[in-house]
């Protein structure tokens, strides 16, 4: 498998696989690859001869270093995983460097609004790390069409607008969100949850399907306040928030209205760990 640590080496490499005809599928990670990010890549290669995966934890969207420093980096372990895949997939492993170039710092983005809601409320300057870092994947890698998990909606919606405003010259495909058995959402911070964490984190999916149910006859507020009620009883599980939102907007609905789509979205703490997980409604 090519593994590529220089924008220019793999800029030009990707170059030379569009002249022969190839059409280019991506998906920018920051490793710790799970079979949530594996689905990603496979919907890519229905539709793309090459899948170009990134393995980067960017700095700039961490606004808490102790989450940052604790970011599992398992690259070796992540290659042999995609090998199991397929032969077409082409890995971007750069340094902070090689993509900052001494000035690692975030640009800062108008996302008409998204960008406030939710994750933004939580952690501050996230979404300018996360669009300053996907703008400049696209321009290195300059994919056809580029795979985004609905597991981070609010990211996906970003990256829609980003794509929108600065009309850049790709699809974006949004993919569904890939669970355990248990119903708890893959994620790469899944691996550090304590044993007795791990046992409770289902619950989260369990509380979202019940929330889902009773959304076709209860108010939003009525959804919240249970649903707070549920996390306040739980030893383990702290919670950061339930938001049932509109999903063009991502604000908070305060009335349903039948045209709209709805979704709920959470945020837990599982010990040190902060889990999200969100769920259509209608
Ligand atoms: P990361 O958390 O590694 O996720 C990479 C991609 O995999 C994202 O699009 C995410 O939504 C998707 N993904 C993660 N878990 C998933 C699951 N259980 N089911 C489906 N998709 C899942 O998101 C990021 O990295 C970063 O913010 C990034 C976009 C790479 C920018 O740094």
């Amino acid at each position: 498998m090519l593994v590529f640590t220089n924008k220019n080496k793999i800029g030009a490499h990707i170059s030379s696989l569009k002249k022969e005809g190839n059409k280019i599928g991506f998906v920018p990670t920051m490793g710790a690859l799970h079979q949530g990010h594996l689905s990603l890549i496979k919907e890519g290669l229905l539709n793309n001869s090459v899948m170009v995966v990134s393995i980067f934890v960017n700095p700039t969207q961490f606004d808490n270093v102790t989450d940052l420093d604790k970011y599992p980096r398992t690259l070796e372990a992540d290659i042999k995983l995609l090998e199991t895949v397929s032969e077409n997939i082409v890995v971007y492993a750069p340094s902070v460097d090689d993509i900052y170039e001494g000035d690692t710092r975030a640009q800062s983005f108008n996302f008409d609004g998204l960008e406030f809601e939710m994750e933004g409320r939580f952690r501050k300057g996230h979404f300018d790390g996360v669009g300053t870092i996907v703008k400049r994947l696209f321009e290195i890698v300059k994919p056809d069409n580029a795979y985004f998990g609905e597991k981070d909606f609010q990211q996906l919606a970003i990256i829609r607008k980003l794509v929108e405003k600065h009309q850049l010259p790709v699809i974006v495909v949004g993919c569904e969100i890939h669970r355990e058995a248990n119903g708890l959402a893959m994620s790469s911070r899944n691996v550090r949850l304590k044993p007795e964490y791990s046992l409770s984190a289902p619950f989260i999916y369990k509380t979202l399907k019940s929330a889902q149910e009773k959304f076709g006859t209860k108010s939003a507020n009525i959804i919240t306040e249970w649903v707070q009620k549920q996390f306040a009883k739980h030893d383990l599980l702290e919670l950061e928030y339930f938001i049932i939102a509109d999903v063009d907007t991502l604000k908070t609905v305060k009335r349903k209205n039948k045209n709209k789509t709805y979704r709920a979205f959470i945020a837990v703490y599982a010990g040190d760990i902060r889990l999200i997980d969100n769920i259509a409604l209608n």
